[in-house]
C-alpha cells in the first residue's frame, strides 16, 4: 500500500499512528508530500480530487481518504486487537474520533490563517471563533481522560494527534494547566513508539 502524508499533517499523524499500532506498517510505502490550499501538489490530485493528506491507495489500487474512512480500512486488515470497537463502545470511539478531527479542523485552518495568509487579510475574530471551538474540545477531553486508562483506540489516537499538533503550533497555549487530568493522560501516551516514532517536522 502507498500512503501519501506530511510529517506535519495530524490527520496523516492519526493513520500512521494506526498503521503501526495494528503492525500493519511493513506492508505501507509512506511518502511524503508538501500540500497547500494555494499550491496543490500535482501528482496527489491525480488520485484524490480534494488534493488532501492522507490518501491511502492499497494493495488492489484502490485510493482511500479521508483520515477516518483509512483508520477504518486498516483496522479491518488485521487480527489483533481492533483500533475502532465493533461492540457499543463503537460510537463512543467514533463521537471521540469525530470531536477530535474537529477540532484539528479547526486548528489547521487556524494555522493557514496565521501562517499562510497575507497579514493584512487576518480575520482575527474568526481564529477566535476556532479557539473557542478548541478549547471547548479540550475541556471535554479533560473530563473524559480519567475513563480511557489502557486504551488506545481510535478516539484516543485522535485525542494525542489533536495535543501533539497544539505542541507542535501553537505553543503558547497552555492547555495543560487548567487540564491536568488531560496532562497527566498525555504524559503516558506521549511515550508510545507509535507516537514517538511520528513526531512532526
Ligand atoms: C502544518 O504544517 O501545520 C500542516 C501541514 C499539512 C497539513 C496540515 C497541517
Amino acid at each position: 500500500m502507498r500512503l501519501w502524508h506530511n510529517p506535519a499533517s495530524p490527520f496523516a499523524r492519526k493513520v500512521r499512528i494506526v498503521a503501526r499500532e495494528t503492525g500493519l506498517l511493513p506492508r505501507i510505502q509512506e511518502i511524503s508530500v508538501m500540500v497547500s490550499p494555494v499550491n496543490p501538489n500535482a501528482d496527489l490530485a491525480v488520485h484524490n480530487p480534494l488534493v488532501k493528506i492522507p490518501a491511502l491507495q492499497t494493495d488492489d489500487g484502490k485510493v482511500l481518504y479521508d483520515s477516518s474512512v483509512i483508520c477504518e480500512y486498516l483496522d479491518s486488515l488485521h487480527t489483533g486487537a481492533h483500533i475502532i470497537p465493533s461492540d457499543t463502545m463503537r460510537w463512543d470511539a467514533l463521537r471521540l474520533q469525530s470531536l477530535c478531527d474537529g477540532m484539528l479542523d479547526a486548528a489547521v485552518l487556524c494555522r493557514y490563517e496565521m501562517a499562510v495568509r497575507p497579514e493584512k487579510s487576518r480575520w482575527d475574530d474568526w481564529v477566535k471563533g476556532q479557539f473557542t471551538k478548541i478549547r471547548n474540545g479540550l475541556d471535554a477531553l479533560a473530563t473524559e481522560a480519567p475513563a480511557w486508562s489502557g486504551r488506545f483506540g481510535i478516539g484516543q489516537i485522535a485525542a494525542a494527534c489533536v495535543l501533539g499538533y497544539l505542541d507542535f503550533r501553537f505553543a503558547d497555549e497552555n492547555w495543560r494547566e487548567p487540564r491536568p487530568p488531560l496532562a497527566k493522560w498525555y504524559e503516558e501516551v506521549r511515550q508510545r513508539n507509535s507516537f514517538v516514532s511520528t513526531i512532526p517536522a
